[in-house]
């Protein structure tokens, strides 16, 4: 039989940040084994907000490391930088066509990043270059976190508006969101997400940061005037968030967490806490530590020819379902 698509992007902005991983990261690394998996470094989406071309080349390559460091295998997948495959931009036009600016003004990230970074034309479609993304390779599933919800929808609404008026073409992709940790809280704010864009550096760890700044992180983060760990996301946020992250890096259920720590005072618990993502992440900073920059790069490239090669011939069908071959 044959094996399904599956399609997944990250924007190297800032770097990997333990949401991310949680989020989607993690379900990229183990869908490997069972999909054939496109994985790319979204670096046109990330010039949607202002940034500096000096280290913007180093942020990719960064990027790039950590999602290898972290198990995403190039052997196995197809891995590459977004602008080295101009089919996406192409299909993004394409599929502009067919998008109201209504569900547009609609997008919730927009709305948010525009208010902090002023609006522009890229920030606005850029709903429709992921759609482009994921339907270019006919992907069928999209690993992501919470937030991504939304674009999604817009995706599958655009794959059947596309097949409704040129013909059946696209598979309507299905998201692929976890149970738990699709939303990894703020540390410093835990009724609003962990961001790579949050100016406060102590709201997130890094998937690359040392034990001794994820102590620190931990320690510091923001919980309330009560006691008791319990999981209750109205009025213990911090602590709930703690629990979850606690519940992921070390397998235990919430329930088992209940049961050994519920008595703890914050600060053990915290300790606790840190420790478990200590030991989680630390073989990804060694694996980190060992790829060099030329070899990372180079893997890109060849990820990127292989792209699109693929893309090419899917393309292909799309410019003649619109009227656009010879
Ligand atoms: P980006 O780069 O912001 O984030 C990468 C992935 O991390 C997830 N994520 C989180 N998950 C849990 N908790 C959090 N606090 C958290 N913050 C981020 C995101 O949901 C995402 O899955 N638009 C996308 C990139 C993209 C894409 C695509 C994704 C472009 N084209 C095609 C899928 C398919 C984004 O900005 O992700």
């Amino acid at each position: 039989m044959e094996r399904k698509t599956v399609f997944s992007g990250l924007q190297p902005t800032g770097n990997v940040h333990v949401g991310n991983y949680l989020g989607a990261l993690r379900n990229w690394v183990a869908l490997q084994e069972e999909y054939d998996c496109i994985y790319c470094v979204v670096d046109l989406h990330a010039i949607t907000v202002p940034l500096d071309p000096a280290s913007f080349n180093q942020d990719r390559i960064d990027a790039a490391k950590v999602l290898i460091a972290a198990g995403v295998d190039p052997e196995r997948s197809l891995f590459y930088y977004q602008s080295q495959v101009p089919q996406h931009t192409e299909l993004a036009w394409i599929l502009g066509s067919i998008t109201g600016t209504g569900q547009l003004n609609r997008m919730t990230q927009f709305k948010d990043k525009a208010d902090r970074a002023g609006s522009n034309l890229g920030l606005y479609s850029y709903p429709v270059l992921m759609a482009a993304d994921i339907l270019l390779y006919r992907a069928d599933a999209v690993p992501v976190g919470d937030d991504q919800k939304q674009h999604l929808e817009l995706t599958r609404d655009l794959a059947e508006r596309f097949n409704h008026r040129y013909g059946e073409e696209f598979p309507i992709p299905e998201p692929i969101i976890p149970e738990t940790g699709a939303r990894i809280m703020s540390l410093q704010d835990p009724t609003s997400k962990m961001s790579k864009s949050d100016e406060n550096e102590e709201s997130r760890i890094l998937v690359l940061d040392d034990a001794d700044v994820i102590r620190k992180r931990i320690k510091r983060a923001v919980t309330d005037s009560g006691s008791g760990i319990r999981l209750d996301w109205e009025t213990k946020p911090g602590v709930s968030n703690l629990m979850e992250m606690l519940s992921l890096f070390s397998g235990m259920s919430m329930a088992e967490i209940e049961a050994e720590y519920g008595d703890s005072g914050y600060g053990t618990f915290k300790e606790v806490v840190a420790e478990a993502v200590i030991e989680d992440l630390a073989p990804i900073r060694r694996a980190y530590g060992e790829l060099e920059d030329g070899e990372v790069a180079r893997l890109m490239q060849r990820g990127a020819l292989d792209a699109r090669t693929r893309a090419e011939g899917f393309q292909q069908r799309v410019r003649r379902r619109v009227g656009l071959t010879g």
